[in-house]
């Protein structure tokens, strides 16, 4: 059964991935820090005894520990999705308002921990020709005043993302820029504005499934830019 993991799965663009492959007969490990919300996403998928659910943040060595040992036991690991973020303080601010502690915290959630569990988890993904996919942002290309922290460590995640594809060829490791959606996240960076006319996290899952099903080359992709054929999602079926 194909398997894969996904850090921030239990809101956006990780709860709908996660619904998704459920629904194409992956078998699931999630994680997010809210244990209720992600026992609830847990219990909504099609197949419930084929999801793990670990409770934790990315950014705790321990807690990754935890989820590499549950990936090791099932031993298998065909879909790495490293999704769990964070924008640092909000509202945002310009980049020389944020301390030194408050980047190292973004630089912590948003590239040490995809560094850390895809390193970790590199001997599961070969032995499977397994998918990294690591969601960026247009921040990590363009500069935008009160986001350099965060774009920043996007930045950071796509040079680590296509270095990592190119030391290893057996797998394939997609830095994706998803695009605005309606999520929490998003309404977090613009507090207080109407984030109607954002499309849901939900739209962006097909180009997610394409590019797992169609294995372009490793590198940075744009959502939007995908296209998406029909059968997206055909191909990643168990
Ligand atoms: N939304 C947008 O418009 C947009 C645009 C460009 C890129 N992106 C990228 O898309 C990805 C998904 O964003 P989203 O908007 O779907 O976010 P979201 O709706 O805010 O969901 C974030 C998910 O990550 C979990 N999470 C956050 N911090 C975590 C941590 N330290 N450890 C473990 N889990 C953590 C959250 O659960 P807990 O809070 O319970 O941990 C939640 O499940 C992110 O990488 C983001 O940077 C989003």
């Amino acid at each position: 059964m194909p398997t894969a993991l996904i850090t921030g799965a239990s809101a956006g663009l990780g709860r709908a991935l996660a619904i998704e492959l459920a629904g194409h007969g992956w078998r699931l490990i999630l994680t997010a820090r809210g244990a209720e919300r992600l026992e609830q996403i847990a219990a909504e998928l099609p197949h419930p005894a084929s999801v793990t659910t670990i409770a934790g943040d990315v950014a705790d060595p321990e807690h990754r520990a935890r989820v590499v040992n549950s990936v090791n036991q099932l031993g298998r690991l065909d879909l790495l999705v490293n999704n769990a973020s964070t924008l640092g303080p909000t509202p945002l601010r310009p980049l020389a308002a944020l301390s030194p502690t408050e980047l190292s915290n973004v630089l912590a959630v948003n590239v040490i921990a995809p560094f850390a569990l895809t390193a970790a988890l590199l001997p599961a993904l070969s032995a499977a020709s397994g998918v990294v996919l690591d969601i960026s942002s247009d921040a990590a290309a363009e500069h935008y005043p009160d986001w350099g922290g965060y774009g920043a460590s996007k930045a950071a995640l796509d040079h680590l993302t296509l270095t990592f594809g190119v030391e290893n060829l057996d797998i394939a490791c997609y830095a994706v820029d998803p695009g605005d959606m309606r999520t929490d996240m998003q309404q977090a960076a613009f507090p207080g504005e109407d984030i109607s006319d954002r499309r849901p996290p939900a739209a962006v899952v097909p180009a997610l499934l394409e590019l797992i099903q169609s294995r372009p080359p490793s590198g940075r992709y744009r959502a939007d830019d995908v296209a998406v054929h029909s059968a997206a999602g055909a191909a990643v079926t168990a």
